[in-house]
């Protein structure tokens, strides 16, 4: 049975141990996903002097890039529950001179913001990762203006992302995780386009317009492939951080197996993503 309360405390420690990660590979990640970020960012179409709020921040690049946009006169309060990733966006926004942005702990499922009181809402890759998806859409629907736009990305299936999907399916094959039940939050939690336009408009969102934004992972060779599953992969690096040494080693022997046919003659690796685009208001 799924119990909201202690995921959401599990969530906060694994995403907290997760942000050291996040900042040392976030060069990595915007090369690979940047094109992500660059969807959101034109379709919300920040405006200057607008205010913004970005949700599940992370190491906070989209904020940074709607903060080009918003200008001197506008801010971006850039929000995540975990108070380290809050930590690495304000440092990685300072080293690279952003002044109107306003870092901050946020619970997106309970936002302690004023109603009607930002001009936009962006998010990459957070709503299908909350206990209540739904009270997250209907706080960001309150604290956004009339007319204001909503634009966030969630991942699709897991067919279409076997960079997650493969390593997740080994952990599951090896009897460390459980299958995902469905409803329950989760990486794949939001990949169908009808669960999407429930949730969006169930939050009082207009119907949503929705696209698919593919691009690539790439790793320079296994042990990088690896790296980037024990320090970014929330949930699945909890388990496999937690296994003992023996069986750490054998599963990731078994993922090395099962990753073999996205390895190219030079030893990297280039694994297909596939994430929507959601655009509501
Ligand atoms: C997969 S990371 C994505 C980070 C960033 N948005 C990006 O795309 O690079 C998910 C983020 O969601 C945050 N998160 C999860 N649940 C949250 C909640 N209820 N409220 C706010 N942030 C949350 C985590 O702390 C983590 O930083």
């Amino acid at each position: 049975m799924f119990d909201p309360d202690s995921y959401r405390q599990q969530s906060l420690r694994t995403w907290g141990q997760m942000a050291s990660g996040w900042r040392d590979r976030n060069d990595w990640m915007m090369s690979l996903s940047g094109v992500v970020n660059d969807w959101i960012v034109e379709r919300a179409d920040p405006r200057p002097g607008q205010t913004f709020l970005e949700v599940a921040s992370g190491a906070g690049d989209l904020g940074f890039r709607v903060a080009e946009r918003v200008g001197d006169e506008g801010e971006v309060i850039s929000t995540d529950f975990a108070p380290e990733m809050v930590e690495v966006a304000s440092r990685l926004g300072q080293e690279k001179g952003i002044s109107n942005i306003r870092h901050r702990v946020l619970d997106a499922e309970r936002m302690d913001l004023e109603s009607e009181s930002v001009d936009g809402v962006v998010c990459r890759w957070g709503y299908m990762l909350m206990a209540d998806s739904a009270a997250a859409l209907g706080e960001s629907r309150r604290v956004l203006r009339e007319g204001g736009k909503l634009a966030f990305a969630v991942w699709a299936a897991p067919d279409r992302n076997p960079w997650a999907a493969v390593p997740g399916m080994t952990l599951v094959q090896r009897g460390h995780m459980d299958p995902p039940s469905p409803g329950a939050p989760g990486i794949f939690a939001m990949a169908d386009p009808e669960r999407i336009n429930d949730l969006v408009t169930g939050a009082g969102f207009a119907k949503p317009e929705l696209e698919e934004i593919p691009f690539d992972f790439v790793y320079p060779d296994f042990d990088d492939l690896w790296d980037s599953i024990v320090r970014l992969a929330g949930p699945l690096a909890n388990v496999v951080n937690a296994l003992p040494a023996d069986e750490g080693q054998a599963t990731r022997e078994a993922i090395r197996e099962n990753v073999d046919s996205f390895r190219n003659q030079d030893g990297s690796y280039t694994a297909p993503a596939l994430t929507w685009g959601v655009l509501s208001n």
